[in-house]
């Protein structure tokens, strides 16, 4: 037995989601890289902005020697070496940059205390432009403005490769999506696939199946399934079948064990007339044994001799009928298996019913001629019942418009004929509008269902006091039954 239905789904949900969320992890890491590195640019921007400040100050200092320029360079390179440090702590995961980071740290402490010498010295002699010539006056200028150009160089490049490679991230990332979208899409199909041929297939072919069995086909399924969960469901469907193939077969047995019931006395009645018309030329015969007439004798023995013929007849096809046997479909004679019905029949149709039997002999039907047989009962006691009060006439016709692959019969009544609301009902089993213990409602029931056994249909045509008629169409190519 192959793995369950279940685990496989399970598994392939497992794998999809394994993959979406390891997806979804690089995505979010990607993200943070990303988040970091505009942190950085900020930052680093901030530190630029703030030192781009410091060296203005310090550069109008050197212009017009105010000693209030050189606090604010002062005030300012303190903030960046604040802003600076802060940018250095976070960078412990990029040791490369946080180096790059260090040594402009370096140099812009450098830088501060170049300035802060040089505050101390204003405060001191309180320079002006014209003390060049001074031994104190600052002669470090182009130092001081080597060092702010560098590190606003160094800051810059470091702003640049940053917005460089976030640029690179986004793009990236983009197509990062782009894959990710296509790797889901991809599963996502796979999935479907995989669900439509495990599910959804098997789950047709026994929606198939079931419908073969409501419309009377009662062969076991044969799917050609691996999982477990469809394994036991077509094994419990096709037991299923199997116990319906039983019971109708038991239900088809036992109906016709009641229609054997009710044709007993009419078969009974139908062996009397003979057997007294035998007995009547017995007797006669015997009477005038002694006499002459041999030709008179002899028509007497030859007609008792024809009525043996029909009661043997007669018995012939009630034994024939009662016989229990399962669904064997042959070769038969339509209008030979009419004559033995009606044989069967004759004693239970009222002398107020007149049977107009109008069929060619040379109609072959592969059939199961006892299960047609009880069709053609059912049909003509539910004709013979309906015209029970009034009388009226019983036809069997063959259809005059059928297609090529069917034979059609019709069994028509001139009886008091079905009202619209029970057409509907007639073959479900046990519907019946006769009284308790003279109709059991499983005449049409089994009926239908032996027809669709056979591949045929049944049709039904009636008007209320007109007659109903019964089309039977059987297919004429051979059933695989
Ligand atoms: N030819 C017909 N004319 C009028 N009504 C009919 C005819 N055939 C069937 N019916 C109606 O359909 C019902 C069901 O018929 P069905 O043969 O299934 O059961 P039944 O004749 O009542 O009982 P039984 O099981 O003894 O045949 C009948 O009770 C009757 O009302
Ligand atoms: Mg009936």
């Amino acid at each position: 037995m192959g793995i369950s239905l279940r685990r496989k789904i399970s598994f392939i949900f497992f794998v999809f989601i394994v993959i979406c969320s390891l997806l979804w992890l690089a995505n979010d890491y990607r993200n943070n890289l990303l988040a970091k590195k505009i942190q950085i640019i900020d930052s680093q921007s901030t530190f630029l902005n703030t030192i781009l400040e410091a060296r203005r100050y310090e550069k109008n200092f050197f212009l017009y020697f105010e000693l209030n320029d050189l606090k604010q360079a002062f005030h300012y390179l303190t903030l960046s070496e604040k802003i600076l440090n802060k940018s250095i702590k976070i960078l412990y995961n990029e040791p490369a940059l946080a180096e790059r980071l260090n040594r402009s740290y370096k140099k812009l402490i450098q830088y501060k205390s170049s300035i802060e010498k040089l505050l101390t010295s204003q405060k001191e002699f309180n320079f002006s432009k014209i003390d060049a010539q001074n031994e104190n006056y600052p002669k470090f200028q182009d130092n001081i403005r080597n060092l702010g150009k560098q590190i606003t160089d160094d800051i810059e490049k470091i702003v640049k490769q940053e917005r460089f490679q976030a640029n690179t991230m986004i793009k990236k990332g983009r197509i990062y999506l782009f894959i990710m979208a296509i790797v889901i899409l991809t599963m996502s199909i796979v999935i479907a696939f995989f669900l439509f041929f495990s599910v959804n297939r098997p789950l047709k072919s026994i929606e198939h199946a079931i419908k073969k069995i409501v419309e009377g086909d009662y062969t076991n399924i044969d799917i050609k399934i691996k999982s477990k969960e469809f394994v036991s469901l077509v094994t419990s469907l096709n037991n299923m079948i199997n116990e319906l193939n039983k019971r109708s077969e038991q239900l088809i047995q036992s109906k016709k064990l009641a229609s054997l019931g009710t044709l007993t006395s009419g078969v009974a009645h139908e062996l009397n007339n003979p057997l007294n018309n035998i007995s009547s030329s017995i007797q006669i015969v015997l009477e005038e044994l002694a006499d002459d007439n041999i030709d008179f004798k002899r028509e007497l023995l030859t007609e008792a001799e024809k009525q043996v013929d029909r009661a043997k007849d007669t018995i012939k096809a009630l034994l024939e009928f009662s016989r229990e046997t399962t669904y064997k479909p042959v070769m038969v004679n339509f209008k030979a298996l009419i004559d033995k019905t009606v044989r069967l029949i004759k004693g239970e149709v009222p002398t107020n019913v007149k049977l107009d039997i109008n069929l060619s002999d040379d109609i072959q039907l592969f059939v199961d001629p006892q299960r047609i047989q009880q069709v053609l009962i059912n049909l003509i006691l539910n004709g013979v019942h309906a015209m029970e009060e009034k009388g009226g006439m019983l036809g069997i016709r063959l259809c005059t418009d059928t297609r090529k692959t069917e034979i059609c019969f019709k069994v028509h009544d001139t009886g008091k004929g079905i009202p619209a609301t029970h057409l509907s009902k007639i073959f479900d089993p046990f519907f019946t509008t006769k009284d308790v213990g003279k109709g059991s409602g499983l005449g049409l029931s089994v009926t239908h269902g032996i027809i669709e056994q056979h591949g045929g249909r049944i049709e039904v045509d009636s008007k209320v006091n007109e007659g109903t008629t019964f089309s039977v169409f059987l297919p004429t190519t051979q059933s695989d039954e």
